[in-house]
C-alpha cells in the first residue's frame, strides 16, 4: 500500500515537473530587480511572481537531472538532491491557489522561500560528492565528462539564480524592516552604487589572512583605477556584491597559491596587480600575478569541475577553510560573472605568470539574468552521440616519408 501511494506520488510529481517545465523561465534585468525593493512595490506582487517563476526554474533544472545517467541517479547524493527538488517544488505549488490578498498567505509563503534557502544550502557539495562516487565507481570517458561539465554549468547556475530570487524576497520581505541593518544602502542583496575597489581590497585581506597562515607570508596587492567616464571618480557599478566578492576572492586565493609554490622560501614575493577599469560598456577587473603560469592546452581544463593540482582538503568543518584544493573555485567563479551577462576568463604565460579577467556589464541595462531553459537543444546534448572530429587527430607517430619519395623518383 505504501509502495503504491509513493509511486502515485512521484507520477503525480512528474506531471508536475513536466507541466512547469515548459515554460521558459523568465529572466529579470538588474532594474527589475530594484523595482521590486522600491518604495511602492509590494509582498503581493512578489508572492505572485515568485509562485510561478519558482517551480518554472525548479522544473525545467528537475528535467535536465533526470537525463543524467541511471548509475549516478542512484547515487545516495544525487538522489538526496532531487529529494529537495521535489519538496521545495511542493512547498511553493501548496501557494498556488491561495489568496494573494491574504496577509497570512503573504507571511505564510515568505516563510516557506526561508525554508526552502535553507533546505538547499548544501546543494553544491552534495551533488559534488555524487559526481565524486560515480567516477570513482564507473570511471569517465571523454564524453561523459564533456556532459557531466555541460550539466554542472546549468544546475549550478540555475541554482544561483533560484537563490537569487529566495534572497530578495526573504531580505525585502522577511524582516520587519525593510532595511538591511548592515547595508543599509542595499536593495536586498544588489548594491546600487557597489564600489568595485572596497570589495576587491575586502577580498584581498580575507585571502591573504589564508594565506599568511598555510604560507606565513603572502604578496602584496597593487591596485589601480581608470575610470574612463569620471576619471576622478571612484568605479562604481549596479551589482550584488557578494557575487563580486565570491569572484575575486578565488582569483585572490589562486593568485597568491601560484605565486607562493613558485617563489618557495624567498623573502620577498611579486605582487598581485589589480587594475578594475570601467568603459562604456564594460567593468573589468584583471588579477594579474607573477606565479608561473599555466600552458595553454591545460587552460580549458581548470574550469572543470573538481580539477584541482592542490591536494584534497579534509571534509572537516571544524578546520579553517583550506586556500586551495575543491578545484571548484574557477567554474563556479564564471557562472556568477556569466549570470547577469559578463564572463571570467583566464590568459596565461607560461614560465611567467597569469592573467584572470572578470568582464562585469556596466550598465545596469545589460545586466540581464542568464538562465538555462530545459527545451529540445538541452535534450539533444545529453543524448546525441558524439561523433567523430571534424579535425584531423595529429598522429604521435612521425609519417613514414619514404613511400611518397619513391613514388617521386619513378616519375
Ligand atoms: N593564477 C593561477 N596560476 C597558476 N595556476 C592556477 C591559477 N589559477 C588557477 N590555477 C590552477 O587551476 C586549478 C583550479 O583552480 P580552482 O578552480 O580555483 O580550484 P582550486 O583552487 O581549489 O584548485 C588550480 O588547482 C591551479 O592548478
Ligand atoms: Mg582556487
Amino acid at each position: 500500500m505504501r509502495i503504491l501511494r509513493t509511486l502515485m506520488k512521484n507520477a503525480s510529481i512528474g506531471k508536475l515537473v513536466d507541466q512547469y517545465s515548459r515554460f521558459s523561465p523568465s529572466p529579470l534585468s538588474m532594474k527589475q530587480f530594484l523595482d521590486f525593493g522600491s518604495e511602492n512595490a509590494c509582498e503581493k506582487t512578489s508572492f505572485m511572481f515568485l509562485r510561478q517563476e519558482l517551480p518554472v526554474r525548479l522544473a525545467n533544472i528537475m528535467k535536465e537531472i533526470n537525463l543524467l545517467p541511471d548509475n549516478l541517479l542512484r547515487t545516495p547524493s544525487v538522489r538526496l538532491v532531487q529529494s529537495w527538488y521535489i519538496q521545495s517544488l511542493q512547498d511553493i505549488l501548496e501557494f498556488k491557489e491561495r489568496d494573494a490578498n491574504d496577509e497570512k498567505v503573504i507571511f505564510d509563503f515568505t516563510d516557506a522561500v526561508i525554508k526552502i534557502r535553507n533546505r538547499h544550502n548544501d546543494v553544491v557539495p552534495t551533488m559534488a560528492q555524487g559526481v565524486v562516487e560515480y567516477k570513482d565507481t564507473y570511471g569517465t570517458d571523454p564524453i561523459t565528462s564533456q556532459n557531466m561539465q555541460y550539466f554542472l554549468d546549468r544546475f549550478y547556475m540555475s541554482r544561483i539564480s533560484i537563490r537569487m530570487l529566495l534572497n530578495q524576497h526573504t531580505l525585502l520581505f522577511g524582516g520587519r524592516v525593510r532595511v538591511n541593518p548592515a547595508h543599509p544602502k542595499q536593495i536586498g542583496s544588489i548594491d546600487p552604487h557597489c564600489r568595485v575597489t572596497d570589495v576587491v581590497k575586502d577580498a584581498y585581506e580575507n585571502a591573504r589572512t589564508l594565506c599568511d597562515r598555510y604560507y606565513m607570508n603572502s604578496p602584496e596587492l597593487l591596485l589601480e583605477e581608470f575610470n574612463v567616464k569620471e576619471p576622478t571618480k571612484p568605479i562604481t557599478v549596479v551589482y550584488v556584491p557578494s557575487h563580486l566578492y565570491h569572484m575575486v576572492f578565488e582569483l585572490f586565493k589562486n593568485a597568491m597559491r601560484a605565486t607562493m609554490e613558485l617563489c618557495g622560501d624567498a623573502m620577498e614575493y611579486p605582487p598581485i596587480c589589480v587594475q578594475i577599469t570601467l568603459g562604456n560598456e564594460d567593468l573589468t577587473v584583471k588579477v594579474s600575478d607573477h606565479g608561473g603560469g599555466v600552458p595553454l592546452r591545460k587552460i580549458d581544463r581548470l574550469f572543470t569541475y573538481t580539477y584541482s593540482t592542490a591536494p584534497r582538503p579534509q571534509m572537516d568543518s571544524a578546520r579553517a577553510a583550506p586556500l586551495a584544493g575543491y578545484g571548484y573555485g574557477l567554474p563556479i567563479s564564471r557562472l556568477y560573472a556569466r549570470y547577469f551577462q559578463g564572463d571570467l576568463k583566464l590568459y596565461s604565460l607560461e614560465g611567467y605568470g597569469t592573467d584572470a579577467v572578470i568582464y562585469i556589464r556596466a550598465l545596469s541595462t545589460e545586466s540581464i539574468e542568464r538562465l538555462p531553459v530545459y527545451n529540445k537543444s538541452a535534450w539533444k546534448h545529453y543524448k546525441t552521440i558524439h561523433e567523430a572530429d571534424d579535425w584531423c587527430v595529429p598522429s604521435k607517430e612521425p609519417k613514414d616519408m619514404t613511400t611518397f619519395q619513391s613514388v617521386s623518383v619513378v616519375s
